[in-house]
């Protein structure tokens, strides 16, 4: 039966029906690759921060949460599938991890903070494959103003010098109406205020943009970089965009923002002002740097991956030379309460750790008669740093069969 305490970082913790923290992410905890000297990620970071030389730059805020902080605060409806046990992981009912950087607006807007970047780790149940990890890593950005006429005056002259300088830059953006029917302001926001600031944002974005990509999304060093502005949705901000940066042959979603909540903003004592924020993922970022092609990589304690680094240069990843995969499936019938795919990805994960490549559901049906649901499931296995003998996956194999027995599957 489940232990009834957990010990997480420093604290322990009483387990409760909501506990689904695995050993496997408690370990991640500790890493925290964004402030390892020469690691990828934190030379990413450093560059975002230079590109921020005026904002606080926060970097050690713990990764364990409230509920309350991670959504509440940030207005998401009581009914968010992002709340459910299945997509995030939790200490207990009251103890989180965060799943997003936004966890830690109220808190940082209501120390008096009004420019800030925040750099940390998030958590989100997930897929297993060459782009999914359950950690990663996030940038949150903020900046909020004053909303007296000279305030407003001020950020126009901002984004007019912003404009100016990506005049002279060979980038190429595919903008959308900063306020529209399908991404209006804010109800309590004077509409011109809203605009103001959308526009803001969008400057500061666009170069941030031409800082990180110019000359590597392009084909030839003159194709220009092209940046494209989508309508989104955020329950914690409004008007809310994505932004996409094309590289080879795909538009590739960078980071998600808007012009900040005003409920978030009298939550954090400041309701007088107003801001934009945006949240980033590193890692996805970093792969296209660095030419990274797998996420499992950046945690790799191997020289031969962290010996390639230096801190503040990118440089082309020199892939050694990979180990052979192996791979093994497994066929069974659901348990009649539900389980979720993340359950499964769990599982192989805390059995396997980083010796798992790809879980692939290669199969499903439902059977006509007893209604009962069948997966195929398919996984990979690899090492980084050695070969894996057959003996040692067949044992992997095992040990995620009997685990995946526990949670009430029937092997066929
Ligand atoms: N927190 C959002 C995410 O993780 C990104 C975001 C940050 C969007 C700030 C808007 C404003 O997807």
């Amino acid at each position: 039966s489940a232990p009834r305490h957990i010990r997480v970082l420093q604290d322990t913790y009483p387990t409760d029906d909501y506990t689904n923290i695995t050993p496997t992410i408690s370990s991640k905890l500790s890493r925290r690759l964004h402030a390892q000297e020469g690691h990828p990620i934190t030379t990413l970071r450093s560059l975002i921060e230079s590109h921020f030389p005026d904002f606080a730059h926060l970097s050690s805020l713990s990764p364990i949460v409230t509920p309350h902080q991670n959504f509440d605060s940030l207005s998401f409806p009581a009914d968010h599938p992002g709340r459910a046990k299945t997509d995030s992981y939790y200490i207990n009912k009251n103890a989180m991890l965060r799943t997003h950087t936004s966890a830690h607006e109220v808190e940082v807007f209501a120390k008096g903070t009004e420019r800030w970047l925040l750099t940390a780790d998030v958590y989100r149940r997930d897929e297993i494959d060459a782009s999914h990890y359950p950690v990663f890593h996030q940038m949150e950005g903020a900046k909020i103003f004053g909303t007296d006429a000279s305030s407003i005056d001020q950020i126009e002259q901002e984004s007019q010098r912003l404009e100016r300088q990506l005049a002279l830059s060979n980038i190429d953006i595919e903008d959308v109406r900063h306020i529209s029917e399908t991404n209006p302001a804010q109800t309590s926001h004077d509409v011109r205020s809203s605009e103001v600031i959308a526009k803001n944002l969008k400057f500061c974005l666009n170069s941030l943009m031409y800082k990180l990509f110019a000359g590597i999304a392009g084909a030839a060093k003159s194709d220009p970089l092209r940046v494209r502005w989508i309508e989104a949705y955020f329950p914690f901000t409004g008007p809310s965009y994505e932004v996409e940066v094309f590289f080879r042959g795909k538009w590739l979603e960078i980071l998600g923002c808007g012009v900040v909540l005003q409920s978030t903003l009298d939550r954090a004592g400041v309701p007088n002002k107003m801001g934009w924020a945006f949240g980033l993922g590193l890692e996805r970022i970093a792969m296209i740097l660095y030419s990274i092609p797998d996420i499992r990589l950046f945690w790799s304690e191997d020289p031969r991956f962290l010996s390639q680094f230096t801190h503040g240069k990118f440089s082309t990843f020199k892939p050694y030379s990979k180990y052979p995969a192996s791979y093994r499936d497994v066929s069974f019938w659901k348990p009649s309460s539900d389980m979720h795919d993340n359950d499964l990805y769990d599982v192989v994960r805390d059995v396997a750790g980083d010796l798992v490549e790809d879980v692939a559901i290669i199969d499903r049906f439902t059977h006509p008669k007893t209604q009962r649901h069948s997966l195929t499931v398919r996984v990979v296995y690899r090492s980084f740093d050695r070969s894996l003998v057959n003996e040692e996956v067949n044992l992997l194999q095992s040990r995620v069969v009997s685990c995946l027995q526990k949670l009430g599957v029937e092997i066929r």
